[in-house]
């Protein structure tokens, strides 16, 4: 065992695997359980048979997941929208231009600032249950400041995002075409060795279908894995842009056509969902029955960011997925997790199959089905990340 000692969890309520049949499949069985080792599971099965460890824990008959995969977050900024949230809770719209103010708080604020609240927000989605999040740039906009923001992101994960295609910053208003040359070019220099993925906010007020397929295709020239914000305010080419660019996901897909619909069928892109910015927008949630019903792969994300969606919890995403977008509640759980997963293409973690990473979840609860059933009640009782114990308490 490496001089890891081996953790046996027995007594589990329901353990959430993910590794039915086809596999990657939802699954969950009652009187389980599970064995850590060396940071992955060594096995799992009827807790009667379970093998012995160094280690004890009784769940006491409360529910075992896998870790969350918020694979969908923009946490390297500075400064706050709350009174921009108000005045659209009082009925004003949602519009992109919210970002730029952002951008001059990120701009103005020290690497310690910026750092304290990237690891504040990376603490809180610990402790709600997401073992690994992905974190995009985006408010920088100039060579340093979006170098910076990456830098600062590949310190808290290995899922660093280049987002220099956000919007287009005020002293490139004049030339938003000189914005993409930049973006594609000295930006995309600097910025490529910390990420692992380019994306572009593809829609109406940033970046048209022609720029986006250029950023990405720049990106994906560099190395980058491609992601796309893709018809999130209105129809628009962004599932497209994403589907011709073999994007891992498109992410918001709001406003679908059924062209946008069968292209999600038909690739591997995964749609990603993030409910959280139809909540904190008031726009209509994602049609997330047509997409299941046509077969697509559906993940769930925060987005968050302080713009549209200003929440880092998991659980408030899937109880909104099940109460606003009726996706059952096998379904939510498996897109925070296997559907993150996809949309990471990862297949180390989203499930509790043998040889997957050890990041899990122990409820406060006997099921997966609380997670929605007691929205806003906190109930992640431990979080346990490749093996280790990292939030929460044993009971
Ligand atoms: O995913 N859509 C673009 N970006 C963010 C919002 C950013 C902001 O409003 O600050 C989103 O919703
Ligand atoms: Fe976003």
């Amino acid at each position: 065992m490496s001089g890891q000692e081996s953790t046996l969890i027995t007594g589990i309520g329901e353990l959430v695997s993910n590794d039915g049949d086809p596999p990657g499949r939802f699954a969950a069985r009652t009187g389980a359980a599970l064995v850590i080792a060396d940071g992955r599971v060594a096995w799992t099965g009827p807790a009667s048979r379970a093998p012995a460890a160094d280690a004890v824990v009784d769940a006491g008959g409360r529910a075992v997941l896998p870790g969350f995969a918020d694979s969908h977050a923009h946490l390297v900024f500075a400064g706050e929208r709350s009174a921009e949230f108000a005045a659209r809770m009082a009925g004003r719209p949602y519009r992109a231009g919210g970002i730029l103010v952002t951008v001059e708080a990120t701009r103005a604020a020290t690497d310690a600032a910026l750092r304290a609240n990237l690891r504040r927000l990376a603490a809180e989605m610990l402790r709600q249950g997401t073992t690994t999040f992905e974190c995009k740039s985006g408010y920088g906009l100039t060579v340093p400041d979006e170098a910076r923001g990456l830098a600062l992101a590949a310190e808290v994960t290995a899922e660093v995002t280049y987002l220099g295609a956000h919007v287009v910053p005020p002293e490139f208003a004049a030339d938003p075409a000189g914005y993409v040359d930049l973006v594609c070019g000295p930006m995309l220099d600097a910025c490529a060795p910390s990420a692992r993925w380019v994306d572009v906010f593809c829609e109406d007020g940033a970046f048209g279908a022609d720029e986006a397929a250029a950023v990405l295709a720049a990106g994906r020239a560099a190395g980058l894995g491609a992601r796309v914000h893709a018809n999130q305010l209105g129809p628009g080419p962004g599932v497209r842009v994403a589907a011709e660019a073999d994007a891992a996901s498109a992410d918001h897909c709001t406003f679908l056509t059924d062209a946008d619909v069968d292209a999600l069928t038909s690739t591997p892109v995964v749609a990603t969902l993030l409910p959280g910015a139809e909540f904190g927008t008031r726009q209509p949630f994602p049609d997330a029955r047509r997409l299941l019903a046509a077969g697509a792969t559906v993940a769930l994300a925060t987005d968050c960011n302080p713009g549209s969606s200003f929440t880092s919890s998991m659980p408030f995403c899937i109880a909104l997925a099940v109460r606003e977008m009726r996706m059952t509640t096998e379904e939510a759980v498996w897109a925070a997790t296997a559907g993150g997963a996809r949309a990471l293409r990862r297949s180390d973690i989203g499930h509790l199959g043998v040889g997957a990473r050890a990041d899990l979840i122990l409820l406060d609860a006997p099921s997966h089905a609380y997670l929605a059933y007691r929205p806003g009640v906190p109930q992640i009782a431990a979080v346990w990340q490749a093996g280790r114990l990292v939030a929460g308490s044993l009971p």
